[in-house]
């Protein structure tokens, strides 16, 4: 009996498993920072825990009102140079959004706000700014995925320690939010926005399938839609809205509510983080409302700082054919201030005051090239990928180095020391190092490195290397001898064989003791050794010949003369 009844509730726990995990969209990573448990929230997104990160310490926020499980918990970082990433998988020329928020809650109970830096991959993202306690902060990006992952980073603290409370990550399809500049620009999503909202609650999952959030006309923030017009009227429907026929997808429930100018016109006034700048702005409207046949809704856009902008009339029915169907009028690249002043005014021919039924406005963020040597330093990293030095993650030098690198200060930096000394390398000397054309120092010592010496002899800049207690073997490759700029070499405490280049004993500070089969003699210093050798061996044998020959001719000439050539022997031996 106790068996049966378990099968069926692993059954159960299985089949509701399955459910909850086909529900939600694939290409959906919802990471709950400093969780512990997985688990799936009212709108059926399911959050795992970050506890795969190395880095950082998990915090309770201090009790706040809030109830949703994954802004309880966050996970924070020391407020030090480095930076901290998070590494997300994607798929090559798939657009996605990515979203970070921020709820401070007091979590360090130290009742300062937070103020540091968030980046994706090399490119400076956003600075997050916490200015109250139980407000969710949020930094929205869309882009272009051009490699299998994706990493987000906290940097560069001013204020507090950088934390995070979620990271999520949603696919976008098909030509979702295409720009002519995407390959060089990300849009960092600044507005979008439900007009005529029934609640202050955002509309999100399961509403609209890629989890954007569409945030409430109604919600009260400070400089947020103010200066509405008088006779603005809020109108919905529950007749379905088609949107097959528009790019970007706005949601049913977005559409299906919308604010009329009752009075010709609708005006608004609003901040716009991140700008000024140049964005991509987008409106969307649809006929809601059942206009008689001799009834027409037309109007135009003004903003009252760009004239140029306010030239096209839009009449919705004529564009899309129809009612409730979407129509998608905006600007690819537009240029906008920081206080947006917009109002949409009824032409003079038109019954009807002008439509809005939700609104999107992202500024475009130029992508940082990254450095020069990332591919390289990925492929580096990739080898020790299961030590916390390797999983640093990030652009090896932007918007700060892993901790093992130095960069130059260039806007492409190249990667300029790599200090590994003490870490527990083993294997052969990475090949990859050879590829750093603009190294100069290079730390591999107290490790246990083996084979051979790689050819830097790409590596033009390097001036001080330490190679030093190690077990490497082999010879002292020439190659190392012939960079032009080597000040400090040290190689003791090898197994290295062979001789020692003589340009190696002279301009470099060196050492190489400890190596019990490297021979000290120089190149240069053996053949002369060689030249004086033989010629001196040439003199003694003339010499020994001579005298030889001398005492030969004496004994001939004396054989009691025994002394002499005792004598004339005992020279020979001596000289020899
Ligand atoms: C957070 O709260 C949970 C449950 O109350 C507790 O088990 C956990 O230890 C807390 N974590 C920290 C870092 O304080
Ligand atoms: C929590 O809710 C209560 C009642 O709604 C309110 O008075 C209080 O200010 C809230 N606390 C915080 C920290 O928002
Ligand atoms: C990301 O991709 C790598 C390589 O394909 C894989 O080993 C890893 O498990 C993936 N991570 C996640 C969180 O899916
Ligand atoms: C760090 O933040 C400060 C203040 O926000 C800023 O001036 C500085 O440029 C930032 N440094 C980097 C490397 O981004
Ligand atoms: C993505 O687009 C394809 C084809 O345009 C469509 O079949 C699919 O349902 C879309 N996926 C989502 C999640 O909307
Ligand atoms: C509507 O506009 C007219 C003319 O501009 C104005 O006189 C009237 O007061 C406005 N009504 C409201 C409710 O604002
Ligand atoms: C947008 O237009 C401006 C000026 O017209 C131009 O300089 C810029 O390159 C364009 N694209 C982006 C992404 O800003
Ligand atoms: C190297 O290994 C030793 C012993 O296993 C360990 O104690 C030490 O922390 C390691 N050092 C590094 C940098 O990983
Ligand atoms: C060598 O060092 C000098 C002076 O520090 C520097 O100008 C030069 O670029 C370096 N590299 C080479 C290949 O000479
Ligand atoms: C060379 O290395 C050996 C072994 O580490 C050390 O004892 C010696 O002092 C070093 N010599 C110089 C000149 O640095």
């Amino acid at each position: 009996m106790m068996r049966v009844s378990l099968l069926l509730s692993c059954l159960l726990a299985s089949t509701c498993l399955f459910t909850s995990s086909s529900a939600q969209s694939a290409g959906f990573v919802s990471l709950d920072c400093g969780g512990t448990e997985p688990f799936t929230d009212e709108l059926g997104l399911n959050w795992t825990p970050d506890d795969h990160l190395l880095y950082g310490s998990t915090a309770n926020i201090s009790s706040l009102n809030e109830t949703k499980t994954q802004y309880t918990t966050l996970r924070h970082f020391p407020a030090d140079s480095r930076k901290y990433c998070y590494t997300l998988n994607v798929t090559s020329r798939n657009r996605y959004l990515v979203r970070a928020t921020f709820l401070y809650g007091n979590f360090d109970s130290n009742n300062v706000y937070p103020k540091f830096d968030i980046s994706l991959g090399a490119t400076h993202w956003t600075t997050i700014v916490i200015s109250e306690a139980a407000t969710v902060e949020t930094a929205e990006l869309v882009f272009l995925a051009s490699s299998p992952s994706v990493s987000v980073c906290l940097s560069n603290a001013t204020t507090g320690q950088p934390f995070i409370s979620t990271l999520e990550l949603r696919q976008l399809n098909g030509s979702m939010y295409l720009t002519e500049f995407e390959d060089k620009f990300h849009l960092s999503v600044s507005a979008r926005i439900n007009f005529g909202a029934e609640t202050e609650d955002p509309v999100r999952y399961p509403d609209d399938p890629y989890d954007r959030i569409w945030e409430s006309d109604l919600l009260k923030k400070a400089n947020y839609l103010v200066d509405v017009a008088a006779g603005t009227m809020r109108v919905s429907t529950t007749s379905p809205i088609d949107n097959g026929a528009v790019m970007d997808k706005p949601p049913q429930k977005v559409m299906q509510t919308a604010v009329v100018g009752t009075n010709g016109s609708l005006t608004y006034r609003m901040n716009l983080e991140g700008f000024p700048g140049n964005g991509r702005a987008f409106t969307y409207f649809a006929e809601i409302e059942d206009l008689a046949e001799d009834e027409s809704r037309k109007f135009r856009l003004i903003l009252p700082d760009h004239p140029e902008y306010s030239k096209s009339i839009v009449d919705v029915k004529e564009n899309t054919q129809r009612a409730y169907k979407v129509y998608e009028p905006g600007y690819v690249n537009i240029t906008l201030p920081y206080v947006l002043n917009f109002r949409f005014a009824k032409t003079a021919d038109s019954s009807r005051g002008p439509i809005l039924n939700a609104m999107e406005i992202s500024k475009y963020l130029e992508k940082s090239g990254g450095s020069v040597d990332a591919s390289v330093m990925a492929d580096l990293a990739s080898l020790y990928s299961s030590t916390v030095w390797g999983q640093e993650g990030g652009d090896p030098c932007l918007p700060s180095p892993w901790s093992w690198v130095t960069c130059s200060s260039d806007p492409q930096p190249r990667v300029v020391a790599v200090k590994l000394s003490d870490m527990n390398l083993t294997g052969e000397i990475p090949s990859e190092l050879t590829q750093l054309t603009g190294l100069v120092e290079l730390l591999l010592d107290g490790n246990s490195l083996t084979g051979s010496i790689p050819d830097f002899s790409r590596c033009l800049n390097l001036k001080i290397v330490h190679l030093e207690n190690n077990r490497l073997t082999g010879k002292i490759p020439s190659s190392l001898a012939k960079l032009p700029n080597l000040t400090e070499l040290y190689l003791q405490n090898n197994l290295l064989t062979g001789k020692i280049p003589s340009s190696l004993t002279k301009n470099v500070i060196s050492n190489f003791t400890g190596n019990f089969n490297l021979k000290e003699s120089g190149d240069k210093g053996r053949k002369l050794g060689v030249i004086i050798g033989a010629s001196v061996g040439a003199i003694v044998l003339l010499i020994v010949t001579i005298i030889s020959l001398m005492c030969m001719c004496k004994l001939k000439e004396d054989n009691k003369m025994r002394k002499t050539s005792g004598i004339c022997l005992l020279f020979v031996f001596n000289d020899s």
